[in-house]
């Protein structure tokens, strides 16, 4: 089976959040299952500077009207995944972040942008590129991939099939409706069953409404959505596609993020022998400039700075752990306003607080292992990987029940802690109250050695490798071959219940 991965960020190359370690995670367990995956993504620099490029660029004409367009083929460093870097420098030769110029503010061009991905993964797709190679399956992420779904959506019978996953519902890609003239969409697809999202073209929208199947990347998330709570306005469409709908449980990948072989920490540890992580703590205070203490439970934030992460709340919550005791360091960027004050907490509390503002993947490593605690909270989280990273750490994450949080991490009950199963700790309502008695209630737990223990060890001892979802996906692709869904358009056609496997479930938990 040959599969199209197509995405706009994929770790080591380029990468913002959890999408660009899901777009190398994944792929690289899929081909651990002989599956014959290929990437795809834009060529930002980085991401050619990194690129272990083989073979000569193959030149693809008129995209979009752009002429400068090329695949550059490469393997993804560290992997054997063939990748396709498409290298249109006037689109993605640029300074700054992946979707921001340098000041922060959102490239003017995006639609263009990710419209041109599409375009370039649609080709692909059809076999109108120059290449040897067709897939079976375009597996297409978020909404800079939403309209390949939409491309393809003519030509039902030759085409490959098309799964679409929703990493975050709030990321919508919608632009003018002025943009139709120049991303190559079929006005005909401008209407609100179609691409249309309050006179606007969503991306998101058209990825949701087009693709054969969309998956999101947590069970619990997959129901959320069809609510407008979490649907950000698009809980009718998702509920329209519900049947098509599931969710399938991201994993970490333990190659990169396990204590036992990470290259970037001081002194590496097992939950067989922790010993270790004391190291990495005392180094990380002294890189943090915080004094060591023997007891003080060392609390981190590792997160982009936004609401969906309850930064705001964070925030109110720090002053009440560095009057309990203990030190707080963060590591993060994002809102201008929420930088500034975390800065400012560092300047009012320098013995106890520390604030690292920026984008630095060794440094993340650093902090899980060295922290005692790890602050996840959200307002939604379609999955989450920095909680799943953390306890494999020995960090026990404080997380909100809500999406993948709540499908993760078991609260530190008196009976779960009994049962050596609690793993983290977790509350429910958006407050700093809340947060705060979650903190009080970690610092308490973390001052009685045996039961800090025991919740570190069933953490560290929590399987959350990719092997049992990327065989989720397996069988996903496998009921879109063209024999599948033949034999699912004749059950649809002659029994009202459709007998699909997938049809409206919500694959559960591992
Ligand atoms: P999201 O994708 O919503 O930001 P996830 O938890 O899925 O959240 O993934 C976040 C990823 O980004 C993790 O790999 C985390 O370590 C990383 N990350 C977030 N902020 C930073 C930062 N400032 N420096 C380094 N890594 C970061
Ligand atoms: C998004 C979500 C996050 C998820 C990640 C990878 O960034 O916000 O919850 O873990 O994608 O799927």
């Amino acid at each position: 089976m040959r599969v199209l991965f197509v995405s706009s960020e994929v770790h080591p190359l380029a990468k913002t959040g959890g999408l660009a370690d899901v777009s190398e995670a994944l792929p690289k367990a899929l081909r651990a299952h002989d599956i014959d995956v290929r990437l795809l993504m834009p060529a930002y620099p980085q991401a050619k500077d990194r690129l272990m490029t083989q073979g000569k660029p193959i030149a693809l004409k008129n995209v979009l009207g752009f002429d400068d367009v090329a695949l550059v083929p490469g393997l993804l460093p560290g992997s054997e995944l063939p990748i396709w870097l498409i290298d249109c420098p006037r689109l993605y030769d640029r300074p700054g972040r992946l979707y921001c110029d340098p000041d922060g503010k959102e490239w003017h061009d995006n639609a263009l942008r990710y419209a041109l991905l599409s375009h370039v993964a649609a080709r692909v797709a059809r076999a109108q590129a120059p290449l040897s190679w067709r897939p079976d399956i375009v597996h297409a992420n978020d909404w800079h991939t939403g309209i390949v779904p939409a491309l393809l959506s003519a030509d039902a019978a030759s085409r490959p099939a098309v799964v679409f996953t929703i990493h975050n519902m709030a990321y919508q890609g919608n632009f003018p409706a002025s943009c139709l003239d120049f991303i190559g969409l079929s006005p005909h697809l401008y209407h609100p069953e179609g691409v249309e999202f309050h006179h606007r073209v969503s991306f998101l929208k058209a990825g949701v409404r087009y693709a054969d199947r969309i998956t999101t990347v947590s069970p619990t998330y997959a129901a959320e959505i069809l609510d407008p709570e979490f649907g950000h306005g698009l809980e009718g469409v998702a509920r329209l596609r519900q049947g098509d709908l599931i969710g399938i449980l991201n994993g970490a990948d333990y190659s990169l993020w396990d204590p036992v072989n990470d290259r970037h920490l001081i002194e590496r540890y097992d939950r067989h022998d922790i010993s270790g992580k004391k190291a990495c703590k005392a180094a990380l205070l002294k890189e943090l400039m915080l004094p060591a203490t023997s007891n003080a439970p060392l609390i981190a934030f590792n997160s982009r700075l936004a609401e969906q992460k309850m930064a705001d709340v964070v925030l109110e919550v720090v002053p009440a752990i560095v009057a309990a005791g203990g030190q707080f360091a963060l590591l993060g960027e994002g809102e201008r306003r929420f930088e500034t004050a975390f800065v400012e907490l560092a300047r009012r509390y320098p013995d106890s607080v520390s604030a690292r503002i920026g984008y630095d993947e060794p440094a993340a490593h650093r902090l899980l292992a060295g922290a005692d605690i790890l602050l996840a909270p959200a307002r939604f989280e379609p999955c989450g990987l920095t909680q799943l990273y953390a306890m494999r750490y020995g960090t026990a994450p404080i997380v909100r029940r809500t999406g993948g949080l709540a499908d993760t991490v078991v609260d530190a009950t008196p009976e779960a802690l009994h049962a050596g199963v609690a793993t983290g700790l977790s509350f429910r309502d958006v407050s700093a109250a809340a947060l705060g008695e979650a903190v009080r209630r970690a610092i308490e737990l973390f001052a009685q050695p045996l039961l800090w223990r025991r919740l570190q060890v069933a953490g560290m001892h929590a399987d959350f490798s990719w092997e049992c979802s990327a065989r989720r996906y397996l069988d996903l692709y496998r009921s879109l071959r063209p024999e599948a869904r033949l034999r699912r358009r004749v059950t649809r056609d002659h029994t009202p219940d459709d007998d699909d496997s997938y049809g409206g479930r919500v694959v559960n938990s591992r």
